[in-house]
C-alpha cells in the first residue's frame, strides 16, 4: 500500500494497481505510513473496510441511491444498472457514487475510487458497522478530514474538479415525453405552451426522432428538413434536445457502424470481434468510450446535429443497458426446452422464469466484452461503472472541439464521480408515485455532495400515470432543482401542464412562472457553489447542528438563503416542519403578490394549500427575485426585488455572467453586493456593483423580527 498526502486534510491509500478513472484531478505527494486511519481491514477474496459507528453518527452521501439522506440502515451496491423500478429494496441505480461522509463522534469523508463493484453496508448487516467491500483489490481509498460535513464536501469537490455549468437557458422549464412522434406533434406541444402562456425553454426529442434508432440520424419522414425545423422552433422560443443512446445499430451502409468496425472503435468479445448486444434498434455494437480514440471519434459525431442548430443532448442507456445477447436468449431457450412437458415445481418454474428475466443486463454479458486501453484488453465488468461517464465525456470533448467556449446542455443517465465535470444527470426512470417525490427530495443533497449539482428527476414521474395533484406537487418541488424537466414514458398519461384540469394547469403555470422569477437567485447560488466548491442543495443539518435538524429528511436548504418543505403526500393540505430558528415564510402563489409571516423556531404544523409553495428565508439572509418571461433569454431583469429577513443585518452577493460562454472560468462575471443594516427605525443600505450592466434598480422589501415590511428602491 502506498500513501499520498493531498493538501492538509486528505490522504490517499493506494491498493494494488488501480485502473485510472480520472475521477480525481489533484495528485498528492508520497508519504511514509503503514496503517489506515479509522478503518480496520479484513482481507479475504475481497477486501473489506470496517468502521464502528457511534449511535448518533449520520452517514451522508452515495449520490443517486435509495433510502434517506442519512444512509444508515441500508446496503448499497455501486454497479451502474438499468433498472426502471426504483422500489425501496433496490441496491443499485444508474450511477456509482462511492463517496460518503461520517458525521458524528468522528468526522471524515471516504471515497473509494474503483470502477468495479463496491458494496456499502451502512448498518444493514450489523446496525453499528459500516462495511465497505471492494471486489477487486486494486483501488484508491481517499480519507478526507474536516470539522463539518460541509467542509469535508468542499474538500472533496476541490479534488474532483470544477462542476459542469449548463447554459443559462437550461435553468428554464423543459418539456419531454417518450415520445412525441413527429415534428408536427412537437410543434403542437410548443404552440400549446405559447397559447397557455406557460414559460418553457426546451422540448426533448426521444428515440422516435431517429431513423430506426440509429444515433446521429434523423427520420426524414417524421422530421423532414430538420435544420429548418430546429430554427423554426428556436424562433418560437424552444430549443430541441435530442437523445443519444450508447448502442450503435449494426446495419450495412450506416456510416457510424461501418466506420466504427473499420477503425476498431467498438468493444470486442474474447475473439477480438466487435461485441454484439441488443437495445432499441435490435443488434448493436458498443463504442469503446474508455479508449481515447473511440471517444474522440464518437464525440465528433455530435457535430452532425450541432450543425443543424442543436445546443443540447441527453445521453441514455449508457450503463450500458443490454436488452439481450444471443448467449442470453440461447441459454433461456435451452432451459425452456428442458422444461417442455415437465411438471415444474416451485424451484424449477421460478428458475425458468428467472432465466428469461435475467436475459437483460446480465452479468455474464458484462463479463464477456473488452475495452482496448492502450493496446491492452480490459474486461468490461472490471471497469463497468466508467462506461456512461466516458460516453458523456466523449460528448463534452466533442463539443469543446466544435465550439470551445460555448456551453451546451448535456445530461446523462449513467454516471461515476468525475463525470460532474462534463455534464449533469437526470435520475432515470422513476414512477408517478408520491414516494418518488420524496425520493427525489432526498436524492438531491446526496447528489450534490458527489458533485452533481445540475440534476433533477423526471418531474411528474416517468412510468405510470400522474394525476393533476401529483403533477402539481412535484412541479412545486422541481422549481428549485437546477434541471427542471417534466418527462413521461410512452403509453402513460400525458403530463404536460395543460394535459390536466384547468385548476392544476393554472397552478403549475404559476409555479413555473415563479421558477423563472427565482432564476436570478437559483443561477447566482448555483454559480457561486460551482466556483467556491460548495453545494446548492444541502440537508438542514449542514447549517443547523441541533438534534432535530440532524433528523430532518424532508426539508432542504436551497443555496445560502432558503429552506423548503415540499409536500409529497396526496390530499395533504399541510405538513409538520422543524424550524431550527425563526424564519420568514412566504407562501408563494402568484409571485407578484407577496405576503410574509414570521414563523418561530420550533415544531410547527403548516397549512399549505394546493396552490401554495412555502419558501422560508433564513434569518439575516436575502432572496433576490426577478420576473418571468416565456424563455430565459427573454427575461428582463432591469429590476430585482430583494427580500430580506433582517433581524439586525442581512447581506447578499448576487452573481451573474453571460450565461453562454465559459468565460466565468477566467473570472469574467459580475457581482452586486447588497448590505442591509438595521439602524433604530430605519435601515442603512449599501450596494456595490461590480460590473453588472443589466440591473438598474433594486426594490427592497425588508422584513424585521416583528414582521414589519420596509420598502425602498435603490437605483444602481
Ligand atoms: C430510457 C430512458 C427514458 C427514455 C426511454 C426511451 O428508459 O431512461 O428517459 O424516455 O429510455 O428512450
Amino acid at each position: 500500500m502506498k500513501v499520498y498526502k493531498i493538501g492538509d486534510n486528505i490522504l490517499k491509500y493506494r491498493f494494488g494497481t488501480p485502473f485510472p478513472t480520472d475521477a480525481v484531478v489533484k495528485a498528492g505527494e508520497g508519504i511514509e505510513k503503514d496503517s489506515i486511519d479509522y478503518f480496520q481491514i479484513e482481507e479475504k477474496e475481497e477486501l473489506k473496510l470496517l468502521y464502528k459507528m457511534a449511535p448518533k453518527d449520520i452517514v451522508f452521501g452515495l449520490g443517486e441511491n435509495q433510502r434517506g439522506i442519512n444512509k444508515r440502515g441500508g446496503k448499497y451496491i455501486s454497479f451502474c444498472s438499468d433498472d426502471p423500478n426504483h422500489t425501496p429494496g433496490k441496491r443499485s441505480l444508474y450511477g456509482a457514487h462511492n463517496f460518503i461522509i461520517i458525521d458524528g463522534m468522528e468526522n471524515f469523508g471516504v471515497f473509494i475510487d474503483h470502477p468495479g463493484k463496491v458494496v456499502f453496508d451502512i448498518g444493514f448487516n450489523h446496525k453499528d458497522y459500516l462495511e465497505i467491500t471492494i471486489e477487486d483489490k486494486n483501488f484508491d481509498l481517499y480519507i478526507i478530514e474536516g470539522n463539518s460535513p460541509r467542509e469535508i464536501v468542499s474538500s472533496f469537490l476541490n479534488i474532483i474538479g470544477e462542476g459542469y455549468v449548463p447554459p443559462k437557458w437550461a435553468f428554464g422549464y423543459q418539456q419531454s415525453r417518450w415520445s412525441y412522434p413527429d415534428a408536427e406533434k412537437v410543434e403542437e406541444i410548443a404552440d400549446k405552451f405559447i397559447e397557455n402562456n406557460i414559460p418553457c425553454d426546451a422540448i426533448y426529442l426521444d428515440i422516435d426522432y431517429m431513423e430506426d434508432y440509429k444515433n446521429f440520424t434523423v427520420s426524414e419522414e417524421r422530421f423532414p428538413n430538420f435544420k429548418e425545423f430546429v430554427e423554426k422552433m428556436k424562433d418560437k422560443g424552444f430549443r430541441l434536445i435530442p437523445i443519444i443512446d450508447a448502442g450503435v445499430k449494426i446495419e450495412d451502409g450506416y456510416e457510424i457502424y461501418e466506420e466504427g468496425v473499420e477503425k476498431g472503435y467498438f468493444c470486442v468479445n474474447s475473439e477480438g470481434e466487435p461485441f454484439v448486444a441488443a437495445v432499441w434498434p435490435g443488434r448493436v455494437h458498443f463504442p469503446d468510450f474508455l479508449n481515447r480514440e473511440s471517444r474522440l471519434w464518437f464525440g465528433k459525431k455530435y457535430g452532425k446535429l450541432i450543425d443543424c442548430g442543436i445546443e443540447g443532448f441527453w445521453n441514455d442507456m449508457n450503463e450500458p443497458a443490454i436488452f439481450y445477447t444471443n448467449r442470453g436468449i440461447e441459454q433461456a431457450i435451452e432451459e425452456a426446452k428442458k422444461a417442455e412437458g415437465k411438471n415444474l415445481n416451485i424451484d424449477s418454474f421460478f428458475g425458468l422464469k428467472d432465466e428469461f428475466r435475467d436475459i437483460s443486463n446480465n452479468i455474464e454479458d458484462y463479463k464477456s466484452f473488452y475495452h482496448n486501453i492502450e493496446g491492452k484488453l480490459v474486461n468490461h465488468y472490471d471497469v463497468h461503472n466508467l462506461y456512461g461517464y466516458n460516453m458523456t465525456r466523449s460528448a463534452d470533448e466533442g463539443f469543446k472541439n466544435i465550439a470551445p467556449n460555448k456551453r451546451f446542455l448535456l445530461i446523462s443517465r449513467s454516471s461515476y464521480i468525475g463525470m460532474h465535470r462534463h455534464s449533469g444527470i437526470w435520475t432515470g426512470d422513476n414512477h408517478s408515485w408520491w414516494e418518488h417525490i420524496l425520493l427525489n427530495v432526498k436524492m438531491m443533497p446526496s447528489l450534490n455532495m458527489c458533485g452533481f449539482l445540475y440534476s433533477g428527476a423526471d418531474t411528474g414521474g416517468f412510468s405510470d400515470d400522474a394525476n393533476g395533484e401529483l403533477a402539481v406537487r412535484w412541479t412545486q418541488f422541481s422549481i428549485f432543482t437546477p434541471l427542471f424537466r417534466n418527462h413521461s414514458a410512452k403509453g402513460t398519461r400525458h403530463q404536460e401542464p395543460f394535459a390536466f384540469d384547468e385548476e392544476s394547469n393554472s397552478i403549475m403555470k404559476e409555479a413555473i412562472k415563479l421558477r423563472y422569477g427565482l432564476i436570478p437567485y437559483i443561477y447566482s447560488e448555483y454559480m457561486k457553489a460551482i466556483i467556491n466548491k460548495d453545494i446548492y442543495f444541502a440537508p438542514i443539518s449542514f447549517e443547523y447542528n441541533d438534534e432535530y435538524s440532524r433528523r430532518v429528511e424532508d426539508q432542504l436548504l436551497v443555496g445560502d438563503s432558503l429552506m423548503i418543505s415540499p409536500i409529497y403526500e396526496e390530499n395533504s393540505r399541510g405538513r409538520y416542519i422543524w424550524l431550527p430558528e425563526d424564519m420568514l415564510l412566504w407562501k408563494a402563489k402568484d409571485y407578484s403578490e407577496r405576503k410574509y409571516e414570521i414563523v418561530e423556531k420550533g415544531h410547527r404544523y403548516l397549512d399549505i394549500d394546493i396552490d401554495e409553495i412555502p419558501i422560508f428565508i433564513r434569518k439575516n439572509k436575502v432572496l433576490v427575485l426577478g420576473k418571468h418571461a416565456n424563455t430565459v433569454d427573454d427575461i428582463d431583469n432591469e429590476e430585482l426585488v430583494v427580500i430580506a429577513f433582517a433581524e439586525d443585518k442581512a447581506s447578499y452577493t448576487y452573481y451573474d455572467d453571460d450565461g453562454r460562454s465559459l468565460d466565468y472560468r477566467d473570472g469574467i462575471y459580475s457581482k452586486i453586493i447588497i448590505e442591509i443594516e438595521k439602524r433604530e427605525d430605519d435601515y442603512q443600505i449599501n450596494v456595490e456593483n461590480h460590473g453588472n450592466k443589466d440591473i438598474k434598480r433594486l426594490k427592497l422589501e425588508i422584513v424585521d423580527r416583528e414582521g414589519k415590511v420596509t420598502k425602498k428602491t435603490i437605483n444602481i
